[in-house]
């Protein structure tokens, strides 16, 4: 029954330490496991299965998540650590970290060649920690039709909406679309912000001004009010949504699309001056200096 699925949770950073936490408090079963056994312990606490590796963690899974930083680290757990290999027969994977479109047909080409009885999703998620930690993300999903019934309880533990946008592959092409346009609005802020200081306005009146401006998204408008109180601790850091703006790159002949590489060639400045755990509206910052 779809209500009764048990979920493993493998990879609880910033964004899977939380969707972990909203999965068990929508009352299913939840095994966790993550490298720093740390974050899974505090799981613990709150009710989750603790396991010591991918392979026990995903032993009796119905559903498996994975979260973790890219494809390296995703091949590193379902192939090197056994989770593949440990999964039970029709289990569905719900691969959600942000791997681009090549990371994606990586995992598709393991899932083939070691499990083609496992059923793969490719639904990376839309939102950050804040989202995350309110169950409010947007779940990119796609793969088979067959399985929505039975992946749709958790999907909603995890977001707001669940948008199912075709078959795997595709869930990660509509992420990266998601990430460019996100990238280039936090370059339009930070420019924003450090132009208005260069002209030498005082910074609080500028974000006053563009409140409420139809310009201003409701996710501009949070920036912007943390850039006002010179807050840049991680929400989204540099370093993933660099990640994320390379993979787009990747897909595209970057003469074509010149802004956003010149984009990404500025915040790999940033995050080589060792700004890349920060959010990635510390761009405001550098500009401004
Ligand atoms: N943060 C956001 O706003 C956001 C939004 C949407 C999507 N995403 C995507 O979601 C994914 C996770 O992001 P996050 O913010 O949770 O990142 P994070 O806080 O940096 O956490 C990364 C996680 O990946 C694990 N990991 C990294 N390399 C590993 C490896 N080789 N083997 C096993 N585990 C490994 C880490 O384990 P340890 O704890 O042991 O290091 C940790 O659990 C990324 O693909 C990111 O692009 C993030």
């Amino acid at each position: 029954m779809a209500g009764t699925q048990r979920v493993a949770v493998l990879g609880l950073g910033g964004m899977g330490r939380p969707m972990a936490a909203n999965i068990l408090r929508a009352g299913l079963p939840t095994v966790v496991w993550n490298r720093r056994p740390e974050p899974a312990r505090q799981l613990g606490g709150q009710g989750a299965e603790v396991a010591d590796s991918p392979a026990e963690a995903v032993r009796r899974a119905d559903v498996v998540i994975t979260m973790v930083t890219d494809a390296d680290a995703v091949v590193s757990i379902a192939a090197d650590l056994g989770m593949l290999a440990a999964m039970a027969e029709g289990v569905i994977w719900a691969q959600m970290s942000t791997i681009g479109v090549s990371g994606t047909e990586r995992i598709a080409r393991l899932v083939t060649e070691q499990r083609p009885d496992v059923v793969l999703l490719d639904a990376p998620v839309a939102g950050s920690r804040g989202p995350a930690e309110q169950g409010k993300l947007v779940v990119l999903a796609s793969g088979p039709e067959q399985v929505r019934d039975r992946i749709g309880p958790v999907f909603d533990a995890i977001g707001q909406r669940t948008v199912w946008v075709g078959p795997a592959g595709s869930g990660s092409r509509f992420k990266l679309v998601n990430s460019l346009l996100l990238a280039f609005i936090a370059e339009g802020l930070a420019e924003s912000i450090a132009f208005g200081h260069a002209l030498g306005l005082d910074r609080a009146a500028v974000v006053g001004a563009l409140q409420g401006s139809p310009l201003v998204s409701v996710w501009a408008d949070e920036k912007l009010q943390r850039i006002g109180q010179d807050d840049y601790s991680p929400q989204y850091p540099l370093s993933l949504a660099i990640k994320d703006v390379n993979l787009a790159l990747l897909e595209v002949d970057v003469d074509r699309f010149a802004v956003a590489n010149s984009l990404a060639a500025q915040w790999q400045r940033a995050v080589d001056h060792g700004l890349g755990g920060e959010d990635l509206t510390v761009i405001t910052r550098v500009l401004q200096h």
